[in-house]
């Protein structure tokens, strides 16, 4: 056999696409251009002070050792403490909890816990492309189900009634939504649970932006009556204490569950970095005011994007985000699709962004636009973008 360093399960999987916007742009950046980050999906703030004290604190007192596979107690206990207050569900720490290494990882425990080959998952299209490339990688098939824009990018449980086949395990919800901000309502929520029931599904509820909400309240399947014990919670910390680099998350599941990810973490990383997990403790039990100061600069830079796309000519937003970060933008240049129009606001104005495809068929016709940028960013931003776009919708498509 010739010397090979492909799986073919990793063959079938592509380099994220937002990856190739995170090169160009750093080209650009290294070469003196004054680009504007509306690609990336983190906070710009700094960590709270008091989780980064903790977090020294816990290193200087000799916490530099391996933790228990599941995470340290604490963390444990603050993560169940967190979610009976803002999502009124009861977890106990100690059997249905485990500290992950972020939201990405709590994706990759549960899937490969769960999932066998030839199963199949619904994912939201558009989504977060990682739904369908972890589904991949554990040897399943991920089935796109469409997002009804009109319907604040809920799926259409409809067209997913017709995708169920005995192979379907389970389905992908995600709320706050990446890439559209979309909030579910409790009766949407409500509606996929029954839609879940009746098919047999679990469900697996992706939160990482479940404290960034504008109006909307956070509703998390797992507190609607009886889903508990078919809901995985993918939690995370990052976006909520701009921890992004910390990297820590949770799974919150029935004990099953939870035993199963463990064995999957004991051969993965074995623990995750020990200081990280007392700062995140500290976050959680702390104040929580941090979280609102930050969530209302969102806001007003939210204002920012929206009042610049609505004097911006060829853009359009049909849906008001409600939560996370993101403004999901409709673009109408004709003969251009979203990579083409990406790649011509990014060449000749400097503004990152992600084509809309990248999250799947149903995101052609759109640019993401993430606002964790500063205000001054943010204005800058959709200024250029106001210009270049004053341009396009002049010229004639190319033949
Ligand atoms: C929907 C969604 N889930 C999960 C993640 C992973 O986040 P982390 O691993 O930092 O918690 C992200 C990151 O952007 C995301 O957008």
């Amino acid at each position: 056999m010739p010397l090979s360093f492909t799986s073919s399960k990793i063959e079938s999987i592509p380099f994220a696409g937002i990856r190739k916007v995170f090169d160009k742009a750093a080209q650009m950046d290294s070469k003196g251009i004054k680009v504007i980050h509306f690609e990336i999906g983190r906070p710009d703030f700094d960590t709270p002070k008091h989780i980064k004290d903790a977090a020294k604190s816990a290193l200087d007192q000799g916490m530099v050792h391996y933790t228990r596979n599941a995470g340290i107690p604490s963390l444990r206990k603050a993560i169940a403490a967190s979610i009976k207050l803002f999502k009124k569900v009861e977890y106990d720490p100690m059997k249905e909890i485990i500290a992950t290494g972020g939201g990405q990882q709590a994706m990759f425990l549960t899937l490969q816990s769960i999932l066998n080959s030839g199963d199949e998952v619904l994912v939201p299209n558009p989504g977060y492309p990682q739904f369908t490339s972890c589904v991949t990688m554990c040897g399943a098939t991920p089935i796109p189900v469409p997002l009804v824009q009109e319907n604040n990018f809920a799926p259409d449980l409809l067209a997913a009634q017709k995708l169920i086949s005995q192979n379907t395990r389970a389905i992908i919800v995600n709320s706050p939504h990446n890439p559209t901000g979309g909030v579910l309502t409790r009766s949407q929520i409500i509606e996929i649970c029954n839609f879940a029931e009746k098919n047999d599904l679990l469900i697996f509820s992706d939160e990482a932006y479940d404290r960034i909400l504008y109006d909307n309240e956070f509703v998390s399947p797992a507190a609607i009556d009886k889903m508990k014990k078919r809901t995985v919670i993918w939690g995370s910390l990052s976006k909520t204490y701009a921890m992004t680099g910390w990297r820590i998350g949770y799974i919150a599941a029935p004990a099953e569950l939870v035993s199963n990810a463990i064995k999957v973490q004991q051969n993965l990383m074995l623990s995750l970095c020990s200081f990280a997990q007392a700062g995140a403790a500290a976050g959680l039990d702390g104040p929580q005011d941090v979280v609102d100061n930050m969530t209302s600069k969102f806001m007003e830079r939210r204002r920012i994007i929206l009042d610049g796309i609505s004097d911006t000519p060829g853009l359009s937003c049909p849906v008001i985000p409600q939560g996370a970060f993101y403004v999901f933008v409709a673009h109408k240049v004709p003969g251009m699709n979203s990579e083409q129009l990406a790649d011509r606001i990014l060449d000749e104005v400097g503004v990152a962004t992600v084509p809309g495809s990248y999250f799947g068929s149903k995101g052609e016709g759109f640019l993401r636009i993430s606002y964790a940028a500063s205000k001054e960013d943010c204005q800058e931003g959709m200024a250029r973008i106001k210009n270049i776009m004053s341009l396009l919708m002049k010229e004639q498509p190319s033949s």
